[in-house]
């Protein structure tokens, strides 16, 4: 990798920017070094100044609430170049807003909104170079986190807490980027309780989804859908991403569930089916309606979307597409929500935040 010497991240300006030399068009969704990335620490009541730096670790206490009672949350969202070079992130502001929920959710201190649009604005800055040039398909996946560092053996709030941004150059989250992916109904495993928190966006969530996710790999399918933990009867979403369906008169469905996710992703394709007449509606949908729709996909920060070419229930495997190709509603909500992503379209819902470049 070619990086050359520069000045501090802060002071330096946009036109000094040189790329990373890296293989854009074939990046993984995996970690990928960078220079920088950014840390802040609350304690006494108050959060302060923030600090960029090249450490990879963090430093904690043995006793520290993240690592026994999973005091943790994170997000998860994009950014990237547009074709006239500018640095855009997509709608951060919702992901900031997600963060105070989940923070909130599991008594940790919330991030403020205005700290945590300048955090992400001085590490993207920080790590310029690295975000993928337009047209390459890879963007740059910025990972806020908050952990509870302060120590306690008892089952209480943390009294500290650090708040860190990562970034890191990424591909496709499924490697097959925008091909059908194949997926199993999940009747072993609960992601999520109606009344726990599968509507935040905490660890534990992940890890109470990861065994199936492995088992479900292992059976040769991309990844899970879960059930509703109370009656096994209707959607929840998939391990890293949403679900919807297209019935077979061209209608946008997504579950409506206490515990799922609230996806950003989601809520913009809501926006976008409503543009192309799809009638959106987010409901309670049954688990026997998936050999009813014509089309399905995931749909996230990560797995933008995921075309979905089949899923299979119990002895029975619906497939949506028999050529390898996806459905063509999913195709256009697709092709509209990364041209508005990437500034190739209007950003008529102000979706779109171009991050300054540091001044001189
Ligand atoms: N559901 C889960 C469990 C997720 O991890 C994600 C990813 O963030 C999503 C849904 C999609 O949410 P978003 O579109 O805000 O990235
Ligand atoms: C995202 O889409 O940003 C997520 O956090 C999902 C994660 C499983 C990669």
């Amino acid at each position: 990798m070619s990086v050359r010497t520069r000045p501090h991240p802060e002071q330096q300006a946009e036109n000094n920017v040189t790329k990373a030399d890296l293989d854009w068009a074939n990046l993984d969704f995996g970690y990928h070094q960078t220079d920088y990335n950014i840390r802040y620490t609350w304690r006494n009541g108050a959060w302060d100044a923030g600090v960029l730096t090249r450490d990879e670790s963090i430093p904690l206490h043995i006793a520290a609430t993240c690592l026994h009672y999973g005091q943790e949350c994170f997000e998860g969202l994009k950014a990237f170049e547009t074709r006239r070079g500018d640095v855009v992130a997509f709608r951060p502001d919702e992901n900031a807003k997600r963060l105070i929920r989940s923070c909130k959710k599991i008594l940790m201190e919330p991030v403020p909104e205005p700290l945590f649009m300048a955090a992400m604005e001085r590490v993207v800055n920080a790590n310029r170079h690295y975000v993928p040039p337009y047209g390459t398909g890879a963007s740059l996946y910025i990972r806020p986190l908050v952990i509870g560092t302060g120590p306690q053996v008892g089952v209480k709030p943390a009294t500290e807490y650090m708040f860190v941004i990562l970034v890191t150059p990424v591909g496709p989250y499924f490697k097959t980027g925008f091909k059908p992916v194949d997926l199993v109904v999940e009747e072993e495993v609960d992601r999520a309780a109606p009344l726990g928190v599968g509507d935040v966006k905490v660890g534990g969530n992940y890890a109470a989804g990861i065994r199936a996710t492995m088992a479900a790999k292992q059976r040769g399918f991309t990844e899970v859908l879960y059930l509703d933990a109370r009656e096994k009867k209707y959607l929840d979403e998939s391990g890293p991403a949403n679900f919807f369906g297209v019935t077979q008169d061209g209608q946008y469905v997504t579950p409506a569930s206490p515990s799922i996710l609230p996806s950003i992703t989601n809520k913009s394709l809501l926006t976008l089916a409503e543009e192309m007449g799809m009638r959106p509606v987010q409901r309670p949908v049954a688990v026997d309606e998936i050999f009813e729709f014509a089309e399905a996909g995931c749909c996230g920060t990560a797995a933008v979307i995921t075309p979905v070419g089949s899923i299979t229930f119990r002895d029975r495997k619906v497939v949506y597409s028999k050529d390898g190709r996806a459905g063509r509603l999913t195709t256009e909500l697709y092709q509209r929500l990364r041209a508005i992503q990437l500034g190739d379209a209007p950003d008529k819902y102000g979706w779109v935040y171009k991050i300054p470049p540091p001044k001189e």
